[in-house]
C-alpha cells in the first residue's frame, strides 16, 4: 500500500478506496498447505486478512505471494460502491483459469460482499466454494474442512461480541515500522448511503487491555507507529465489568473506557511510538480527544473527518447527524486546540439523491473554508438495502455526478498544493518508513500531520525519527534534506 503513496498521492487511511493488497510475504513455517489472500476495500479488510492468516497458520497454512501455488485463495471483498463489487467479479473470472488447471483449489469469498450476498454466491459464481462474513473467521478451519469433504461452506453469522481481541495478527505486507490495530468493529450509525452497517453488523469495542498489549508488543518488535482503526473511533466505549453486554441491553455500566482514555493509554506505551487513528465522525469527536492529542507529542496531529457534503439538507438526507454549521464549528475547535498545522482530510460524495447545483456549490464553498490537506472523493453509488435505496430516488444523472466530482477534485488538488506549500522552509520531524519508491537512494517517511516526505539517505536507519528541512513539494509529497537524526 505504501507504494501508492508517492505515485498517486494517496495517504493510506482506514478506508483506502478499493486498492488491492495481496499477501506479498511467503511465510515458511513448514506447514503443508498454502494460503493466498487478496484484500479489497478499506484498512479494516486489510487488518482482518491478518487475523485470517493468523487463524489459519495455527491450522496448517503458510501464506504465499503467488496465487498459482496456493491451495486456498481468499478474496476479502468490499461492497462500498458498485465498482468495488465489479472489481471482485472480474477477478473471479480471471481465477477460473487457475481453478480449471487445479480443480482441488479452494476459492473463498470473505468480507463485506460475502456478508451482503451470502448463499447467493453459490448460485451466481460456480468457482466459489466458501463464503465467510467478517465475524465468521474463527470458523474458517471448519469451513475449509467442509470444502475438503466435498461440500460448499457458508457462514455469514454477524456477532454482537466478536472483536478477535485475543488473536495476534500475522503482519502481511508490513514495512516493519507502521501497523494497524483494530479497536472496534461494526457501525451503528446508519448513514443512509452506506452499506457498512449491513455488512459489518453492530458496533462493538475491543478490550483496551488487549489493544495496549498489542501496541506494546509491536513497539518491542521495532514498530514505531500504530493506527487505531474503527468505522467511528470516537464512539469507542468499553466497560470492564460487563464488556459490551451492558451497552447492548441499554444499561449504563458503572465505569467505561472512552476513546480519549484509550488514546492516552496507547500514547503512554512509549514516547517513541506514534499513534494515529481513523475514522473520526464529526458528530462524535470530543474536546477530550482533541485535548488528549494536544497533551501527547506522539499522538499525530492529523484528523480524518469526513464531511460527505457541505449542505445541511443533504447531510440530513444522508442521516449524518450534523449540519454544515456544526461541522464548521468542529473544524474551528480543532484549529483552536491543535492549531493550523494539524492535518485535516475528508471524504465527499457528489450527486447524492436530489442534490441541486446550489447544494453542490455549498460543498465547494465548505472546502474553501476548511482547506483540507487531502480528500477521498466519490460520486454516489446506490447500494441495495440501504436507507437511501429504500426511501430516496437516485435521481442525479451520472454525467452530472461525474462533472460535480471533477469540480471537487480540481478544487482539492489546489488546496492540497497550498497546504503542502505551507510546509516548505519548515523543519519537520519525520518517521522513516523505508526506501522511497522511486529510488533506493532516498528515504520515505511521514510528518505528524500525515504528509509524505522524501529525502536523500545519509546514515539514518529505517524506523527512526529524523528532522528534515522541507525545500520543495508537490500536492502529495514534501521533499527535503535531513538536518539531524533524533
Ligand atoms: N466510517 C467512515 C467511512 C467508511 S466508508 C465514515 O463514517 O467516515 C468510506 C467512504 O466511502 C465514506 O466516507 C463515503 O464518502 C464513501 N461512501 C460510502 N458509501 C458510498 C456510496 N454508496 N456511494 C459513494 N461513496 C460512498
Ligand atoms: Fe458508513 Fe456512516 Fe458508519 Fe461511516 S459512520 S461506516 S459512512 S454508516
Ligand atoms: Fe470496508 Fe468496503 Fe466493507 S470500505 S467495511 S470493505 S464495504
Amino acid at each position: 500500500m505504501k507504494e501508492l503513496v508517492e505515485d498517486i498521492g494517496i495517504l493510506d487511511e482506514a478506508h483506502q478506496p478499493c486498492e488491492v493488497v495481496k499477501t506479498t510475504e511467503n511465510s515458511h513455517t513448514g506447514q503443508k498447505r498454502k494460503l493466498y489472500i487478496e484484500s479489497y476495500g478499506c484498512q479494516m479488510n486489510f487488518s482482518d486478512s491478518e487475523i485470517v492468516a493468523s487463524i489459519l497458520q495455527k491450522t496448517g497454512f503458510d501464506t504465499t505471494s503467488r496465487a498459482e501455488e496456493a491451495d486456498v485463495i481468499f478474496l476479502n471483498t468490499c461492497s462500498i460502491r458498485e465498482k468495488a463489487e465489479q472489481t471482485v467479479r472480474n477477478r473471479l473470472t480471471q481465477l477460473n483459469g487457475l481453478k480449471k488447471q487445479k480443480p482441488e483449489l479452494t476459492v473463498g469469498i470473505l468480507g463485506c460482499m460475502a456478508e451482503r450476498l451470502k448463499t447467493q454466491w453459490l448460485d451466481e459464481e460456480k468457482i466459489v466454494d466458501l463464503v465467510a462474513g467478517p465475524d465468521a473467521y474463527r470458523d474458517l478451519p471448519q469451513l475449509i474442512q467442509q470444502v475438503d469433504e466435498g461440500d460448499k461452506a457458508v457462514n455469514t453469522f454477524l456477532s454482537r461480541e466478536e472483536t478477535y481481541g485475543d488473536i495476534t495478527p500475522v503482519r502481511l505486507n508490513s514495512n516493519g515500522v507502521t501497523a494497524f490495530i483494530s479497536i472496534m468493529r461494526g457501525c451503528d450509525n446508519m448513514c443512509s448511503f452506506c452499506v457498512v452497517p449491513f455488512t459489518r453488523g453492530r458496533e462493538r469495542s475491543r478490550d483496551p487491555h488487549s489493544i495496549v498489549a498489542e501496541a506494546r508488543d509491536l513497539f518491542t518488535k521495532g514498530y514505531r507507529e500504530v493506527t487505531l482503526l474503527g468505522q467511528n473511533v470516537d464512539s469507542y466505549k468499553w466497560s470492564p465489568e460487563e464488556n459490551n453486554k451492558a451497552r447492548l441491553e441499554k444499561k449504563e455500566p458503572t465505569s467505561v473506557v472512552t476513546f480519549a482514555q484509550l488514546l492516552e493509554q496507547v500514547a503512554l506505551v512509549h514516547p517513541d511510538l506514534r499513534v494515529r487513528f481513523s475514522t473520526s465522525h464529526p458528530k462524535d469527536i470530543t474536546d477530550d480527544v482533541l485535548h488528549t492529542m494536544a497533551r501527547h507529542e506522539n499522538i499525530c496531529k492529523y484528523i480524518h473527518l469526513p464531511v460527505q457534503s457541505g449542505n445541511s439538507r443533504i447531510l440530513e438526507l444522508m442521516n449524518r447527524g450534523y449540519s454544515r454549521e456544526w461541522y464548521l464549528g468542529k473544524v474551528a475547535r480543532i484549529r483552536e486546540i491543535l492549531g493550523d498545522d494539524c492535518g485535516l482530510s475528508s471524504d465527499m460524495i457528489t450527486g447524492f439523491c436530489s442534490e441541486t447545483e446550489a447544494e453542490h456549490q455549498e460543498t465547494l464553498s465548505l472546502m474553501d473554508m476548511v482547506k483540507y490537506d487531502f480528500a477521498y472523493m466519490f460520486y454516489y453509488s446506490e447500494r441495495p438495502g440501504t436507507l437511501a435505496a429504500k426511501k430516496l430516488s437516485d435521481d442525479v444523472t451520472e454525467d452530472i455526478k461525474k462533472r460535480r466530482l471533477q469540480e471537487i477534485i480540481n478544487k482539492q488538488t489546489r488546496h492540497s498544493l497550498e497546504r503542502y506549500q505551507r510546509d516548505v522552509g519548515k523543519v519537520e520531524k519525520v518517521l522513516i518508513e523505508g526506501d522511497s519508491r522511486r529510488s533506493a537512494d532516498f528515504w520515505q517517511g511521514r510528518t505528524s500531520s500525515n504528509k509524505v516526505v522524501v529525502f536523500a539517505k545519509g546514515n539514518e536507519q529505517k524506523g527512526t525519527y529524523v528532522q528534515v528541512r522541507i525545500d520543495r513539494c508537490t500536492g502529495a509529497t514534501l521533499f527535503g534534506q535531513a538536518v539531524q537524526s533524533i
